[in-house]
This record gives structure tokens, sequence and C-alpha cells, in this order.
């Protein structure tokens, strides 16, 4: 079945044996220092079958981490711990790469002291997120608190972002990833950049498009100096709305990307444009074409796809590759079932974020 999803891609410098890329998915099971544990590399082998997987958002300073269990990559215990990850993903024959992610204005000051979190304006992110345990937590949802205004980044931020992005792409290589994926997307510091809506800045890193898309050419220049372009992605989601981001033309902002992803050769981007309402909405104007023509690069596309509209569209030169988020979390086993057709398990979301190997590591593989 699928015999496009199925057929093996050279994407940058890297062998895919198949298309199907396990898209990243904040599971929350690093222990409280935010170092990666057994158990996930556990839940990663289990899933080591598809074409790549991306890691979780991996945080790559502590000013930049506002999410409880998620884990880092900016210290020798983190890199430690990956490694375990790595390794047990290789031993079961797969490959993965890193996502390295900032938070910015997302951050809760409850997670950095007391502080406020560093964005690109003092503009709040609209709704709100899980703050961290109380003292007495022994498991269950986390309280919920809203986004606050975060203090406007002056020159200092700005480098010391870039620089952790360096570093954290050098732990990736020390921790064995076969490469990173550079979070742009999802309304975190990068994309709190790109977008209009959020970046009201008068400064060279604000007002036109390019300026706007300056920090991220200057964070794919340093994490470039580390890892081969080839095997460096870069994940964006320029339609999406959700967290209080938008943007005045997305058609020009996904082109502008797409110009210096290609300056820079990087293995590909991560484009999420959902085809079907789902856990974003579907965007009203799409610009994987305006991305196509000004990237020549490979595209993977996301969300709400399956296996018929994920073959449809690289059948159609409409991607590369496909990544499938919320499908991996019941299916461990998601290219066998969609390769031979068989019915996919359904989610609990009850523990998309909570409860250790339950919900996590338990999924059963297809029985019949
Ligand atoms: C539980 C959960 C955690 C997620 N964590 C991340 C993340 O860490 N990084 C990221 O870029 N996207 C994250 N996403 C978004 C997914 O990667 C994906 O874009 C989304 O689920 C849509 O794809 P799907 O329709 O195949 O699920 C997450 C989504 C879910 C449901």
């Amino acid at each position: 079945m699928h015999p496009h999803l199925f057929a093996p891609v050279l994407i940058g410098t890297l062998d895919l044996p198949n298309r199907v890329i396990m898209a990243p998915l904040t599971r929350a099971r690093s222990g409280p220092d935010q170092v990666p544990t057994a158990l996930m590399a556990q839940y990663y082998a289990q899933r080591a079958d598809c074409g790549l997987i991306v890691s979780e958002a991996t945080a790559v300073d502590p000013l930049g981490m506002g999410w409880y269990g998620a884990p880092g990559l900016y210290n020798p215990e983190m890199v430690a711990g990956w490694r375990v990850v790595t390794d047990a993903v290789h031993a079961a024959g797969g490959r993965m790469f890193a996502q390295l992610w900032h938070m910015g204005r997302l951050v809760l000051p409850d997670y950095l002291g007391g502080d406020l979190p560093i964005g690109p304006s003092a503009i709040a992110g609209e709704g709100e997120t899980m703050a961290p345990p109380p003292p007495d937590y022994t498991g269950g949802f986390l309280p919920m608190k809203p986004y606050v205004v975060p203090r406007e980044m002056d020159q200092a931020d700005i480098d010391r972002v870039v620089a952790s992005y360096g570093a954290a792409a050098r732990n990736a290589v020390a921790a064995g990833f076969d490469g990173v994926e550079i979070h742009g997307a999802n309304g975190y510091i990068i994309d709190q950049f790109l977008q209009s809506k959020t970046n009201l800045r008068s400064d060279g890193y604000g007002g036109e498009v390019s300026n706007r898309a300056r920090l991220l050419r200057e964070i794919i220049e340093v994490v470039a100096a580390q890892v081969n372009p080839g095997r460096i992605g870069l994940r964006i989601s320029p339609t999406s709305e959700r967290k209080g981001m938008g943007d005045e033309d997305p058609g020009a902002l996904a082109e502008t990307i797409g110009q210096i992803a290609g300056e820079f050769g990087i293995a590909y981007v991560h484009l999420i444009e959902p085809i079907a309402a789902g856990f974003m909405e579907k965007p009203r104007h799409p610009v994987m074409d305006r991305l196509r023509a000004s990237y020549a690069g490979a595209v993977i596309q996301n969300g709400s796809f399956d296996a018929a509209t994920a073959d449809a569209f690289i059948a159609a030169g409409q991607a590369d590759a496909v990544s499938f988020g919320r499908p991996y979390i019941a299916n461990p086993d998601l290219v066998e079932r969609m390769r031979e057709d068989r019915p996919l398990a359904a989610a609990n979301f009850d523990y998309a974020y909570v409860g250790g190997g339950c919900g996590y590591t338990d999924y059963p593989r297809y029985a019949g």
C-alpha cells in the first residue's frame, strides 16, 4: 500500500528507508532537572522504523525552558541522557534529529525564579499554559496560568539566544543525534520574531520581513558551524495564529524563509500546514507553493495527514515526506499499520504530558 510514502528518499545527506517522519511531540517524561530518561529511550526505540524521528522540543537555554518535564540540551547530564536515547534508536535501526527550542515569551515567570520571560516585543501570548507543580505534587494535571507580557529583548539577549542554539547544536552532535531541527514554529521565539503581529521592533530585527527573519538567519549560521547543513532541518508554521500569533503576509514570509534555507543548503523545511482542522486550524491561504518556489530542498509536510493523503501529496510533488504527530502517540508500529492498511489505535490525551509509562510506552503493537 501507499508506494510513494514507503519509497526511500535522500533528505540532505541522510538516507531514509521510507518517508514517514515522526513529528516532534512534547511528552514531558524527563526528570525535573530536564534530563532525558531511560523511559524516553524505550518510547523512541519503539518507533524507530520510521524514516526519521524528530525529538520532542528540547530547550537550548534555561531562559527558554517553560514546560515541566520537557528535556534540555544545555549541560553534560542532558547530553549523557540523550546519548542513551540515541543509542537505543540507533540499535533499533533508526535515525533521530534533536528539535532545538527556545520558548521566548511563552515561559511563565514561575520557571524563571520570578523573572519575566524575553520576547521580541512587550506583547503577551494569548491563553494559558502549565505552571510547574506545587511542592506536594504526586502526579496528575498541572495548574494552568496565563502567559505574561515579556521583557523586550536587547542585543545582549539576542546574542545569548543565538549562542545557545550553537551550543545546543554542538551538544546534539555529542549526544549522538543524526542532525538537528531548528524549531521555528508554533509561536516560540523564532516564530515570535518572524511573524509581524508579535514583532513590533524598530531595530534591524523588526519591520520588513527580511529583518524579522534576521534572528533565524543568525541561528542557522551558528548551528551550521556545528552541524553539516545536510543534517539541519527547520520547522515553520507561518499560517498558524495560535497563542496570539499572526502575520500580515504569510506567503511572503514562507518565501523569505525558503530563500534563507536555500542559501544555507539545509536538508529540509518542515512545514506545518494542516490539510484539515484538528490540532490546528486549516490555513485560509496555504503557503506551500510560495515555499516550493523559493526553496529547492526537501519539504516535510505536517498536519492531519493519514497514509492515503500523505501518499497523494508525495505523488503530486507537494511533499518529499510527511510527518505524523498525534497518530504516533498510540501507534508505536504506525509504519507497519499504514503499510498494511491496518486500523489505528486512538490515543488517550489525558496522558499526553503526564503519567510516566502509562499512555506512553504501554500502547501495544497491532495484534490482529
Ligand atoms: C502532545 C503533542 C505534543 C506536541 N509537541 C510538539 C513539539 O514538541 N514540537 C513541535 O514542533 N510540535 C509539537 N506538536 C505538534 C505536532 O508535531 C504536529 O504538528 C501536530 O500534532 C499536527 O500533526 P498531526 O495532525 O499529525 O498530529 C505537538 C502536538 C501534540 C499533540
